[in-house]
C-alpha cells in the first residue's frame, strides 16, 4: 500500500510541476512589451492578470485614465491593496512603476496611494515615476465632473466624479496644467487661477474665493517638492528601458467599449483604453509592442446608462449577478448583467489586435443550466448588422440573435488544468474562439491569483 501510495504522490507532485511550468511558459513567453486591456465595459477582471504577469516585467506601466481604474491585488503574505493610479507592479520590488504621460494625476489620490504602501513597507521611491507630461488633476475638476453630471439631470453619464473626464477636457481646450508646471511655481498661480476662472464662468454652482486659490497654489508647493523624486520623463526612460532588454507590461484601465472614440458614446469614459492609448499614453512606438491580451468576462457586465443589446433582466441576470459578485466596488451598485455578447468582442477584437483572451470568470456561469451567446444584431429592417453601430439609437433598437450551449452545472473553481473542465465548458471557450478567431489563452476559473487555467 505504501508503495502504491508514494507511486501516486510522485504522479501528483510531477502533475503540479508539469502544470507549474506549463504556466510559467505561457507567461514568460509572452512579448517584452506586452499590453492587458479590456475588451468589454470595464470590470472584466484584469488586476488578476496584471498581478501575475507583474513578476515577471521590469516595468510596470499605465498610459491612461487616472484614479477611476482600480486592481484590488495582493502581496505574498496575502495583504490586500487597493491601487486606483499607481500600476500594480509596485508589490514586485524588482519592478520599477511608471504613470505615463496620458495619465491624469490626482496628486492627494498620489500620495494616500503612496503613504499606504509605505505604512505596509512597500519602498516607492526610486521606483515609482510619473510623466513630467502628465495632466495634473485638481479638486475643482471633481466639482466640476459633479456639475456637470448634475446639469445633465435625467441624462446623466455616471461618471465616478472623480474628475477625469474635466481633466482630459482641460487638456483638450489647453488651459491644463502638467506635472512640468510644478517646476515653475512662479507661473503656476497664473495658470491654476485660470482653470478657477474658467470653471467659475462656466458654471453657476461654482464658485470661489482668491483665498481658495492661494491656499491650493501653498498646497501644491508642498506636493512639487515632494513629487519631485518621483517625477521623470517617462518617454525617454521607457524607450531607453525598451533598448537595454527590459520587459514592458502596460496595465489597462477600463475597457474598449468605453473607449472615447470607439465605445458607446457618449456613455464612455474620456480617454483611449485600447491598443492606441498604448502609443499616445507613453510615447512608444506600435512596431515596439509586441502582445496585447484582451481580458474578457464569459459574460457581460456594465455600470451606468447606455443600451446593451444582450442584458439578461430578471432571474437569470440576478443569477449571475449574484455569483459573480457584480457589485461597484466603491458605491456597492448592481452591475447590469448580460450573456456574452460576440459583435462587441468582434468589433474589440478587431480595434485592438489581440494575440491571446483572458477568459475571465468562467466559474461564474457553473450557476446557470443553460448559455446564450451573443452572435449577430440585427437592425429594424430585420437584416444583421455588418458592424458594431456608431449611433446608440441604431444599438438600442437591435435584436439580438443567439446561440445556445448548455451549461455544465459543476463547481469548476478548483480546477487547474484544461483537461479536467468538463467538456461543456470546453465547448464554450472553442465556441468563443471560433466566433473570433483569437485563441482563449488564459481562463479564470476563480478571483484568486493561482484560480488560472492555461490553454495550450
Ligand atoms: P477595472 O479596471 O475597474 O475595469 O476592473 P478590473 O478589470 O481590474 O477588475 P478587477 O481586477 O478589480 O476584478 C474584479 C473582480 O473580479 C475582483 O473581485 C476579482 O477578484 C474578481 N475576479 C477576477 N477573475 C475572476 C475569476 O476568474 N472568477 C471569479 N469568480 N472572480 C474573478
Amino acid at each position: 500500500t505504501r508503495q502504491r501510495f508514494e507511486v501516486r504522490a510522485s504522479i501528483a507532485s510531477s502533475e503540479v510541476a508539469e502544470k507549474k511550468s506549463v504556466a510559467e511558459d505561457a507567461y514568460s513567453s509572452l512579448s517584452q512589451v506586452c499590453a492587458v486591456l479590456g475588451t468589454q465595459w470595464g470590470d472584466e477582471g484584469k488586476g488578476k492578470l496584471v498581478d501575475i504577469l507583474a513578476e515577471r516585467y521590469d516595468i510596470v506601466a499605465r498610459c491612461q485614465g487616472g484614479s477611476n481604474a482600480g486592481h484590488t491585488i495582493y502581496n505574498n503574505e496575502g495583504k490586500k491593496f487597493a491601487l486606483h493610479l499607481i500600476p500594480s507592479g509596485i508589490l514586485n520590488e524588482n519592478a520599477v512603476c511608471v504613470v505615463g504621460n496620458g495619465v491624469v494625476v490626482h496628486l492627494p489620490t498620489f500620495f494616500e496611494e503612496v503613504n499606504r504602501l509605505e505604512t505596509s513597507g512597500v519602498d516607492c521611491k526610486g521606483r515609482l515615476f510619473v510623466s513630467d507630461r502628465a495632466h495634473l488633476l485638481f479638486d475643482l475638476h471633481q466639482t466640476v465632473d459633479g456639475l456637470r453630471e448634475a446639469e445633465l439631470k435625467g441624462s446623466m453619464i455616471g461618471t465616478t466624479k472623480r474628475g477625469i473626464g474635466p481633466c482630459y477636457a482641460s487638456k483638450a481646450i489647453r488651459n491644463g496644467l502638467r506635472v512640468s508646471d510644478l517646476r515653475h511655481m512662479d507661473t503656476f498661480q497664473e495658470k491654476l487661477a485660470n482653470l478657477f476662472w474658467d470653471a467659475a464662468s462656466r458654471f453657476k454652482g461654482f464658485d470661489y474665493e482668491e483665498k481658495q486659490l492661494d491656499a491650493e497654489v501653498e498646497r501644491y508647493k508642498v506636493f512639487a517638492d515632494r513629487l519631485e523624486p518621483y517625477i521623470a520623463d517617462t518617454v525617454q526612460y521607457v524607450n531607453q528601458a525598451y533598448h537595454q532588454k527590459k520587459r514592458v507590461l502596460v496595465e489597462g484601465g477600463q475597457a474598449t467599449m468605453l473607449d472615447m472614440d470607439f465605445g458607446t458614446y457618449p456613455f464612455v469614459t474620456s480617454s483611449n483604453p485600447s491598443a492606441g492609448g498604448i502609443c499616445t499614453g507613453l510615447g512608444i512606438a506600435p512596431k515596439l509592442i509586441g502582445d496585447i491580451v484582451g481580458v474578457v468576462k464569459a459574460y457581460s457586465t456594465r455600470v451606468g446608462a447606455g443600451p446593451y443589446p444582450t442584458e439578461v433582466h430578471g432571474d437569470i441576470g440576478d443569477k449571475i449577478r449574484d455569483a459573480g459578485y457584480e457589485f461597484g466596488t466603491t458605491t456597492g451598485r448592481p452591475r447590469r448583467c448580460g450573456w456574452l455578447d460576440i459583435v462587441a468582442l468582434n468589433y474589440s477584437c478587431q480595434i485592438n489586435g489581440f494575440s491571446y483572451l483572458n477568459m475571465t470568470k468562467l466559474d461564474v456561469l457553473s450557476c446557470l443550466p443553460v448559455l446564450k451567446i451573443g452572435v449577430a444584431y440585427k437592425g429594424k429592417d430585420g437584416k444583421v448588422l455588418s458592424s458594431f453601430p456608431a449611433d446608440l439609437q441604431t444599438l438600442g433598437e437591435v435584436e439580438v440573435e443567439y446561440e445556445e450551449i448548455s451549461g455544465w452545472e459543476v463547481d469548476i473553481s478548483k480546477l487547474r488544468s484544461y483537461r479536467d473542465l468538463p467538456s461543456a465548458a470546453k465547448r464554450y471557450i472553442d465556441r468563443v474562439e471560433s466566433l473570433v478567431g483569437i485563441p482563449v489563452r488564459f481562463i479564470g476559473v476563480g478571483p484568486g491569483r493561482d484560480a488560472m487555467i492555461i490553454k495550450d
